[in-house]
């Protein structure tokens, strides 16, 4: 399965099949309060609204057509549970899902997320760390962003231990030479660089992310053969990480230049990715 969709991911995730994707990645607006270029559903809770989401809350949404819009939401707890909640019949019974946020959303949504699933399916606080970007002199600079890692059953899961990438050890001269060599297995806290500015990788979408840290993911959290899904899809690169290691991809975004992006992206991959919208 190898499919782009446009429309929101409240509305196209009901469509899809159910169990058919062992792993989901999910790395949705920050609510960083900065200003997008771009227009985007706008998700309300409201007492009379249309739909029923995370702990029975209602909600209204509704497409705002302006050129750029802040990535502020109201709600964002209710916008990200209500189609985290609608996603999690599309996984299988040992599948992964993975939440990327930063720190200023990822407490409420790891609480929401273990009521949502229930604390013993937490596996991970994986913790991206970077170091690009400006430095502000009147606080530690936020240098990192952080991946949660849950699980639908405890008892039965993918991890890949042997299909981890080795890093290098900080005092190689301490471990001996072969061991030195062979590097080790990463822990729970990822250094690795940003989408370099001018490198191949880059796509020129905003908030791309790096193929390293999605590849790390898709190789231990499935296998060859499995599909993985990511709903606020951006640029592509989970779909990318997936069909670099033989794995299909469902990647679905409401904004028209990211579906452009990931075609582009994905048909150097394959040529045949199917393209659909809905709503
Ligand atoms: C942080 S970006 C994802 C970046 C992506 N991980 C990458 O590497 O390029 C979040 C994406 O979610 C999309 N998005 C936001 N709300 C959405 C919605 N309700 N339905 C579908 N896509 C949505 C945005 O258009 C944006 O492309």
């Amino acid at each position: 399965m190898k499919r782009i969709v446009q429309g929101d991911n409240l509305k196209v995730l009901p469509t899809l099949p159910r169990g058919f994707a062992r792993l989901i990645y999910i790395d949705p607006p920050f609510n960083t309060g900065r200003e997008q270029s771009r227009d985007r559903m706008q998700v309300k809770a409201s007492a009379t609204g249309e739909r029923t989401g995370f702990g029975g809350r209602r909600y209204d949404v509704e497409r705002v057509n302006s050129p750029s819009y802040d990535d502020a939401f109201d709600d964002f707890e209710g916008f990200l549970m209500s189609r985290i909640e609608a996603a999690l019949p599309c996984l299988t019974s040992d599948g992964s899902l993975f939440v990327h946020l930063d720190y200023r959303e990822v407490h409420y949504a790891k609480v929401a997320l273990d009521r949502l699933l229930g604390r013993e399916c937490f596996r991970n606080e994986i913790i991206w760390a970077y170091d690009f970007g400006g430095r502000p002199k009147r606080r530690w600079p936020a240098k990192h962003d952080t991946i949660l890692w849950y699980v639908v059953d405890p008892k039965q899961y993918v991890f890949q231990f042997d299909e981890m990438d080795r890093i290098p050890y900080m005092a190689p001269g301490l471990v001996g030479k072969e061991k030195a060599a062979r590097g080790k297995t990463p822990t729970d806290v990822w250094w690795h660089t940003i989408v370099p500015t001018n490198g191949k990788e880059k796509t020129g979408y905003p908030t791309q992310k790096p193929l390293g840290v999605l590849e790390r993911i898709v190789k231990v959290h499935s296998e060859a053969g499995d599909v993985v899904l990511d709903f606020f899809a951006g640029s592509g690169t989970s779909g990318e990480a997936a069909a670099r290691n033989d794995r299909g991809f469902v990647l679905i975004d409401d904004h028209p230049d990211a579906i452009a992006t990931m075609q582009r992206r994905l048909a150097r991959w394959d040529p045949e990715v199917e393209t659909s919208a809905v709503g």
